[in-house]
């Protein structure tokens, strides 16, 4: 278990003049499973890698348990990585494939078995010891990887992508074993996703990264009610959160927050003419896309209206909507910088 930091970490490729990370201070606490979330191309893997010692970086400092290990070379900075692409060896048994970083670190024969076992008895994978990789399901091979890292008792975990080979339930299901198989060691861990679902589930801490920057850090509950910025806000959040110019600056709100004025209390509330263009019935709410009248067919918004909201509604209308002022988040129009302050995790 260790703190892992950066400072003021720089990462420029040549080849393109691309400034893949551009300026990265983050600290992990002891134990913490921090997800970093974030578009294709913001960042994410290069700077695992820079972390794993796989990348050299332009600038800046990589710290582990306290020390810096720009000078180290990956294999003395007990870090485990483990891919997207779960890289098994085809042709060695999942046994061979598990104990194959120990052998090249001249362990013997049965001080292997033995972390092995192991290993294979934290993830439930002893009985597959004798297959092959192609024998074994998504979710199996994903197990043996871990495994293999594991068995090398890294003070840090780095998962990039881990999941993202498995289908929709199978995901769910290991994304579940991960977490609780983290709590279980309590090895600091640093997971990598552009999916916000499961960087919701997943994270004590969120770090939102957008074009080599980390916007913003916090609980998930933090950076979801409380988004630093537009791009925070947009991208957290299945509908996202809507975003409509007034007054010179943009107001920001949640689908589930904007509800016909009927049911909406309070001085501080603010209404708008909602014209709903089309609605969506999903696991009993029922979504509601369409424009702010009067504003134009750019400023799109959606509600969602939980079942015990029995507000009729028919496409086509327009209706007065409300959202009370405690969900109102205020943005500067141009910068995208939230205006009025954050109120936690900032
Ligand atoms: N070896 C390299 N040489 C040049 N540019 C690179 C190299 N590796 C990555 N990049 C560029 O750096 C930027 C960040 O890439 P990175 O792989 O870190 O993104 P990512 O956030 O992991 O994306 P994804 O979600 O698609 O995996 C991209 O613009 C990418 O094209
Ligand atoms: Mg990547």
């Amino acid at each position: 278990m260790a703190i892992v930091e950066v400072r003021k970490l720089r990462k420029y490729f040549d080849a393109g003049g691309v400034h893949a990370v551009d300026g990265v201070d983050v600290a992990t606490e002891e134990g913490e499973y921090l997800v970093l979330l974030g578009p294709s191309g913001c960042g994410k893997t290069t700077l695992l890698r820079t972390i794993a010692g796989l990348e050299v970086p332009t600038e800046g400092e990589v710290l582990i348990g306290g020390h810096v290990v720009n000078g180290l070379p990956p294999r003395a900075r007990r870090i485990a990585m483990v891919f997207q692409s779960y890289a098994l060896y085809p042709h060695k048994s999942v046994l061979a494939n598990i104990v194959f970083p120990l052998k090249a670190e001249r362990i013997g024969k049965a001080e292997r078995e033995r972390k092995a076992g192991w290993a294979a008895d934290l993830l439930g994978i002893g009985h597959l010891f004798d297959r092959k990789p192609r024998q074994l399901s998504g979710g199996e091979r994903q197990r043996v990887a871990l495994a293999r890292a594991l068995v090398r008792e890294p003070s840090v975990f780095l998962l990039d992508e881990p999941l993202s080979n498995l289908d929709a339930k199978l995901r769910a299901s290991a994304r579940d074993e991960l977490k609780s198989f983290q709590q279980r060691i309590g090895t600091t861990t640093i997971y990598v996703t552009h999916d916000q679902v499961e960087a919701m589930g997943l994270g004590d801490r969120i770090a939102v990264m957008y074009e080599g920057r980390v916007r913003q850090i916090g609980k998930p509950v933090e950076v979801y009610d409380d988004p630093a910025d537009t791009f925070v806000a947009t991208f957290l959040g299945s509908p996202p959160m809507n975003l409509v110019p007034r007054d010179g600056r943009l107001i920001g709100f949640r689908p589930e927050h904007l509800l016909p004025e009927e049911i909406v209390s309070g001085d501080d509330r603010i209404t708008l003419p909602f014209h709903v263009h089309r609605l969506e019935h999903l696991s009993g709410d029922r979504h509601l896309y369409g424009v702010v009248k009067g504003l134009g067919e750019e400023t799109r918004i959606i509600a969602r209206l939980p079942a015990t909201v029995s507000v009729p509604i028919t496409p086509d209308q327009t209706y007065t909507f409300a959202v009370h002022g405690y969900h109102l988040r205020f943005f500067d129009a141009k910068s995208g910088e939230r205006t009025d302050p954050v109120r936690v995790g900032g």
